[in-house]
């Protein structure tokens, strides 16, 4: 079994990263659940010392990951908090950060609350105003961290325009590719340097596994991360690497329908008497929905947001869903619905939260795969 070189994205999820297991043939990569290798002899050993710095299952998973994004390695992580916590390593006392001021909540509560008491500054800013990103940059400025589209109201950011603002300032350009997946964005392609998901997300895929990952594009940071995820330790186990792993094969055909329910949700939503706003950048009324074509152009995912009336009205609605169920997380093949003011964002300031358009009567629905027949009859019954 050889993956051909000008392999297409959907066989290169499938294969890449793994071989046939060379001791019995076992086409899926087995769960190497071992903390230690035996060596033959001193200093002479298989590439494999120990757990925390080496592991089977783990290189296959992130051999299929710096695929599927384009990059030349990959990291697996614990979290995806510990994998944005493994690029934020990167950065010394006295450097400063532009950020997406409307990233994911503990994303911005990793920044704001634990490392600006190691000395490092974060400018949070709307990162979809190129022009904006120009004024926030300072000599001192050694990365920029976008999440685009952002979580949950579906901002996007100019990847492209933003990789070349950081460039000129000698800055590195770090991308939240957790909403879209490498299926639906390419963000190294766009020129970012590194590339971070969640893997707890779409890259698994069914909501039984929690994870992160860093693709970087170039030799110095592959060097670091690799220092970093063995110094820090936060390294995805075996088990869930080889969910991940499993999780990548299916990921094109996922995304496709998780994309075909996010849209036809988000037009069922725009026509709904009840509901005073859709955001979906795939509808033509989303402000960046021509960066959407183009950025995106496979379609924008299973991400969207509406807006009722206030919050008892949200409150009522979300109380009613009896198909899609209230939790938190997103990306899994089942819809799941949530009130980020007081479930996901809590922990941003609700002066921060009306600054970024993330009101109390919103509501985020990750669109799963079921019949898109049964994902609107259960709207429509919780709107009535
Ligand atoms: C966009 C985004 N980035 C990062 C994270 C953090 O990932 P994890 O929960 O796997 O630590 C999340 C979690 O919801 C997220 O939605």
């Amino acid at each position: 079994m050889k993956l051909p070189d000008n392999a297409r994205f959907t066989t290169v999820c499938i294969h890449a990263g793994q071989e046939p297991d060379p001791s019995t043939g076992a086409i899926i990569t087995p769960i190497f659940q071992t903390s230690t290798y035996v060596q033959e002899a001193l200093g002479h050993h298989k590439g494999f010392e120990y757990a925390r710095t080496q592991n089977p299952t783990r290189s296959a998973l992130e051999g299929n990951l710096a695929a599927i994004e384009g990059g030349k390695a990959a990291f697996a992580f614990a979290s995806g908090m510990s994998a944005t916590g493994a690029i934020a390593a990167r950065l010394s006392q006295g450097d400063h950060v532009v950020v997406t001021d409307n990233t994911y909540g503990g994303t911005f509560r990793l920044f704001d609350k634990v490392l600006t008491r190691y000395g490092i500054q974060f400018s949070f800013v709307d990162t979809s105003s190129l022009e904006l990103v120009e004024q926030a940059m300072t000599p001192k400025t050694k990365l920029v961290f976008v999440e685009t589209p952002t979580n949950p109201v579906l901002r996007l950011t100019d990847i492209a325009g933003v990789a070349d603002i950081a460039h000129r300032h000698g800055a590195r350009l770090a991308v939240d590719n957790t909403f879209a997946s490498p299926c639906l964005q390419r963000p190294l392609a766009l020129g970012a340097d590194m590339v971070m998901h969640s893997t707890t997300k779409y890259l698994n895929g069914h909501s039984d596994s929690l994870g992160g990952c860093v693709v970087a594009a170039h030799d110095e940071d592959v060097e670091w991360l690799k220092f970093i995820q063995n110094s820090a330790g936060a390294v995805l186990s075996p088990f869930d690497s080889w969910l991940v792993l499993r999780g990548t094969k299916t990921l094109p055909l996922r995304m496709a329908q998780h994309t075909a329910n996010g849209q036809a949700l988000a037009e069922f939503l725009e026509r709904h008497p009840k509901v005073t706003r859709a955001i979906y950048p795939g509808l033509p009324s989303h402000p960046q929905h021509a960066l959407a074509k183009k950025q995106m152009p496979q379609g924008c995912g299973g991400m969207l947001a509406f807006e009722v009336e206030n919050f008892e009205k949200a409150r009522a609605v979300l109380n009613r869903f009896r198909l899609m169920a209230l939790a938190e997380s997103l990306g899994g093949v089942e819809t799941l619905v949530c009130h980020p003011a007081t479930m996901t964002h809590a922990s941003v300031p609700a002066e921060r939260r009306a600054k970024i358009g993330l009101s109390d009567s919103l509501i985020r629905i990750s669109a799963g795969i079921e019949d898109i027949e049964d994902l609107k009859a259960d709207l429509d019954q919780a709107l009535a």
